[in-house]
């Protein structure tokens, strides 16, 4: 973990923080991944995470997102210790996003269906829904691979397919990824 380095790329004056990490340490078997670590992140940062591969990186977003659990320490959004939160209730409560390192969509369903079954999710207003699904096709030029399974897209094409969600479907507080923000992760 020493060789994970934090950096932050935009700082505020504001100092309300949205994300904490207090003294967590995670062994995956007999190896400790994690050692007591700290991290903060205020409303409106943008916070990276540089290392070498396997240093521990993406654990540190999949314990954010709840995906894995601490041996020992907090994890606490906006004041709230969320070890107990399963990952469905932060992503409700605490409108966390993620694009995962890897996959992140739907690998049977072409993009448009990929688009509309996250649509379904999170707006109700048909119209509104339909819309949004419009302008992701338009702004992410996915036109001429919207009826093309996900799983015949280059690695590229399904990129855009999990950052259309993430930019649009709509996380509001937190970006997290190689780079943290406020609130959405990106782990890329
Ligand atoms: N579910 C798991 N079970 C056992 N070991 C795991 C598991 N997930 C990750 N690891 C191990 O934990 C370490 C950290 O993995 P992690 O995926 O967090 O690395 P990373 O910093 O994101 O690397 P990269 O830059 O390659 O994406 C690695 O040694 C990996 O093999
Ligand atoms: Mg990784």
């Amino acid at each position: 973990m020493s060789n994970v380095k934090k950096f932050r790329i935009k700082s505020f004056k504001e100092i309300t923080p949205i994300l904490e990490l207090e003294k967590i340490s995670l062994k995956f078997g007999r190896k400790q991944i994690l050692d007591n670590l700290n991290l903060k992140l205020n409303n409106g940062q943008i916070l990276g995470l540089l290392g070498p591969n396997g240093v521990g990186k993406s654990t540190i977003f999949n314990l954010i997102t709840g995906l894995i659990s601490p041996d020992f320490g907090s994890i606490i959004i906006d004041s709230k210790v969320v070890n107990q939160y399963p990952i469905y209730q932060r992503t409700l409560k605490f409108k966390i996003g993620f694009v995962p390192q890897y996959g992140g969509f739907f690998h049977d369903l072409t993009v448009y269906e990929n688009l509309k079954a996250i649509a379904e999710i999170t707006i109700d207003n048909l119209s509104y829904r339909n819309e949004k699904i419009d302008s992701l096709i338009s702004k992410f030029e996915l036109d001429p691979i919207r009826d093309i399974k996900a799983d015949f897209l280059s690695g590229g094409q399904k990129k855009k397919i999990s950052n259309s969600y993430f930019v649009n479907f709509k996380s509001k507080n937190f970006t997290i990824g190689r780079t943290i923000c406020s609130f959405r992760c990106y782990d890329n």
